[in-house]
């Protein structure tokens, strides 16, 4: 085999691995609950199941090679999912949905389709059919994190992560200025439209803090008066932190999950603010040498020890876990255990062409109301935390991982 079919094998059996894992993900829950609609702003659970393989032949077989679908109302059905504006929720019935069974079979006859004509596909097409598939493995957990503990089941194994009950001293670090580099070249390989094209820009000085904002940090903003962050639940007098399969103690050494809104309040409220997305890149990958890094921790690649993430957890964990994967100016965190809020609205990059085969993928949210977010969560893959990965959510959307960083100056 020449390298370039090592390449095309590796691809097909990461799609192959992806597609095990989201069966897995649907196996945790009742029949019942792939019905339902965990979140008000997104479609029941059913459509998922017909939409990651839906995307799958959508792509490679109508889109990239032309082909006639034989099932084009399913395919219009399951194409794309919904980000409703505030106040506009979608309306359907359970009873709006065909029966799982026609949804599986359709998942099955797209999958063999899809496999049928892998090796003459683009691919660059089965590279993004692979990562939607996985940006999904997340965009579900975070649905399934909002069912009702009794609507799925743990899997073998599980444990709520750990936390060490004590909180870290508030420490800040000085980040000189110096240039980043955002986005990527056009030089083949894979990104998604919004990562194009690479821009440089200059970053003046600032100081940020060594590690998140825990829980135990926003108690006190809670206590003064804020709204308790959308992971917490109060009973009888005690808070409570919503872990995936298990309520826990809020744990003080964790990072607080909340919406880019409540992260902004909390820092003016302490005369403080947050990244822009150039600030995120210094912070994370710059250099006293102004070389850039690939990943906080340097050019190796995501490994269990510097971050929470690539599906190692189903839960955050303390805030002070993971100093391997520290920046060289020593911030922690910055890639896993929660995406990172900036301050950017999602916007294009100078030069910025949407995919022809794709058009909406970023186009449709740049609106200023969605935010940049940078880094990445205990269910992001790890092939998503290259450095020119953009992430965005409305700024009020509390459902998904996300943390956040004070900023002074
Ligand atoms: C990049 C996570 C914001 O879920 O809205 C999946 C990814 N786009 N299918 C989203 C996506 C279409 C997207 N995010
Ligand atoms: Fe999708």
């Amino acid at each position: 085999m020449s390298v370039l079919e090592v390449a095309t094998e590796r691809l097909a059996g990461d799609l192959k691995s992806a597609r095990a894992e989201s069966d897995h993900l649907f196996s945790t829950l009742t029949a019942e609950a792939m019905y339902r609609r965990p979140i008000a702003e997104r479609h029941r659970i059913i459509f998922y199941l017909g939409h990651l393989d839906g995307f799958d032949s959508i792509q490679i077989c109508r889109e990239g090679l032309g082909l006639k679908s034989p099932d084009p109302g399913l395919d219009d059905l399951f194409q794309a999912g919904i980000d409703p504006a505030p106040g506009n929720l979608p309306r359907d019935t359970a009873a709006d949905w065909p029966a799982s069974d026609r949804v599986r079979e359709y998942v099955e006859r797209c999958r063999k389709r899809v496999d049928e004509n892998l090796d003459r596909a683009p691919e660059d097409t089965v590279h993004m059919a692979l990562e939607h598939r996985l940006m999904h493995l997340e965009t579900l957990a975070y649905m399934f994190h909002n069912f009702p503990l009794d609507l799925k089941n743990a899997p073998q194994g599980y444990r709520p992560g750990e936390t060490a009950g004590v909180e870290h001293a508030d420490e800040w670090i000085e980040i000189p200025a110096g240039e980043v580099t955002l986005g990527k070249p056009r030089d083949g390989s894979f990104g998604w439209d919004n990562e194009y094209q690479e821009i440089r820009s200059r970053i003046s000085a600032f100081r940020v803090q060594r590690f998140p904002v825990s829980n135990g940090e926003y108690l006190k903003f809670v206590r003064a008066g804020a709204a308790m962050p959308h992971f917490w639940i109060e009973k009888s007098g005690k808070i409570f932190w919503r872990c995936m399969f298990a309520e826990i103690p809020l744990p003080l050494d964790w990072p607080v999950y909340v919406t880019q809104s409540e992260a902004e309040a909390y820092a003016a409220w302490l005369g403080k603010r947050l990244m822009s997305e150039g600030e995120f890149h210094r912070a994370a990958y710059g250099t006293s040498s102004n070389e850039e890094r690939s990943y906080p921790w340097g050019l190796a690649p995501p490994t269990a020890e510097r971050g929470n993430f690539n599906f190692r957890a189903w839960d955050p964990e303390s805030v002070s876990a993971t100093p391997a994967g520290d920046s060289e100016f020593g911030v922690s965190q910055l890639v896993g255990n929660g995406w990172e809020w900036t301050n950017t609205p999602f916007a294009p990059f100078p030069g910025f062409e949407p995919r022809p085969s794709y058009p909406g993928y970023s186009a449709n949210f740049f609106d200023n109301q969605h935010y940049v977010l940078k880094g990445g969560s205990p269910r992001t893959a790890a092939r998503l935390l290259r450095r020119s990965f953009r992430n965005w959510f409305r700024r009020d959307y509390p459902y998904l991982y996300a943390k956040f960083h004070c900023v002074d100056r």
